[in-house]
């Protein structure tokens, strides 16, 4: 089907009624559903589905950059450009098949692209959806030039939530992290949960390879399983920023949470020839579930 823009998007569905939205815009994920229909990632009701802008909300692939500097746009040129489907992907490991409803997409530099960033890639984005509803994000970044290059990563994923306020995120205890609101100067996370009160924009170090996060209001758990990816970024824009964002809600703050898994600190180097792979899987689970097993 189209979107709002004319632009092609391919939806999965599972047997028991699960679904995702994929856009090739950004090749983007815009939406993802558990099998009673209920939403559970966060799009702005202001945002902009139309290229070269990046759409508010998902899972915005961060690439080349995570962040700003040098002559990229910020998060990198990935979110902003049109994928194409990508009929004939090499084969993945048989563990990466998670069941039938899934889609293949593909991101080659254009002419423009190379001016700012003069590195050949091929970026392969597999996005499936399990039969128990997962949503799985495999990215495979290949070196086709003559010389090595480095990037950053993240799956910016806007996670749906009830009331801010009330989310809690674990795993992220006593790690280090950088801080965006003190110019990326370093901290260490005290033993506790991650609470919300204020703006937080941090990129967690070497994070373990789940995490989770709990929205006490609606009883739901998302934990998110990652590999490749040592980082995990947390955003809150709050109040003050959020009115700062002509594509974001003054109040939709409170109903979001982006938890990233990615590659930022020690950007990723590859040789010519060489490929590096980056998976996420994000699971929902009723948050008794957790405490009870
Ligand atoms: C976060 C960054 O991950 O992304 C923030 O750390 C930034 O500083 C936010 O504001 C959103 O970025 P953008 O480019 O999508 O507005």
């Amino acid at each position: 089907s189209k979107d709002w823009n004319g632009v092609d998007q391919v939806m999965l569905r599972n047997p028991q009624g699960a679904s995702a939205r994929v856009s090739l815009h950004g090749g983007q994920v815009t939406s993802w559903r558990n099998e009673h229909g209920e939403e559970l990632l966060f799009t702005s009701s202001k945002a902009i589905f139309k290229p070269p802008k990046a759409i508010r909300g998902g899972i915005p692939i961060c690439f080349p950059l995570f962040g700003n500097g040098g002559s990229l746009e910020q998060h990198g040129f990935a979110r902003n450009k049109i994928w194409a489907i990508d009929d004939n992907p090499p084969p993945l490991h048989p563990n990466d098949s998670h069941g039938k409803s899934f889609i293949d997409l593909i991101l080659r530099p254009s002419e423009e692209d190379l001016k700012c960033w003069p590195h050949s890639f091929e970026f392969r984005l597999r996005v499936s959806l399990a039969t128990d509803g997962d949503l799985n994000l495999i990215s495979r970044v290949r070196n086709v030039n003559c010389k090595p290059f480095s990037f950053s990563f993240a799956y910016h994923t806007y996670f749906s939530v009830s009331d801010i306020s009330e989310v809690r995120i674990e795993g992220l205890e006593t790690l280090d992290y950088l801080d965006n609101l003190c110019q990326r100067e370093r901290f260490t996370e005290q033993g506790n949960a991650i609470t919300f009160e204020s703006e937080v924009d941090r990129v967690y170090l070497s994070a373990p390879n789940a995490i989770a996060i709990l929205d006490h209001e609606k009883k739901r758990t998302y934990v998110i399983r990652k590999d490749g990816l040592p980082d995990i970024v947390v955003w809150n824009p709050w109040d003050k920023k959020s009115k700062s964002m002509g594509d974001f809600g003054d109040e939709e703050y409170k109903q979001m949470v982006c938890v990233d898994a990615a590659a930022i600190v020690r950007p990723i180097t590859l040789k010519p020839g060489e490929e590096w792979t980056g998976r996420v899987q994000l699971k929902v689970v009723p948050s008794s579930f957790c405490s009870d097993h």
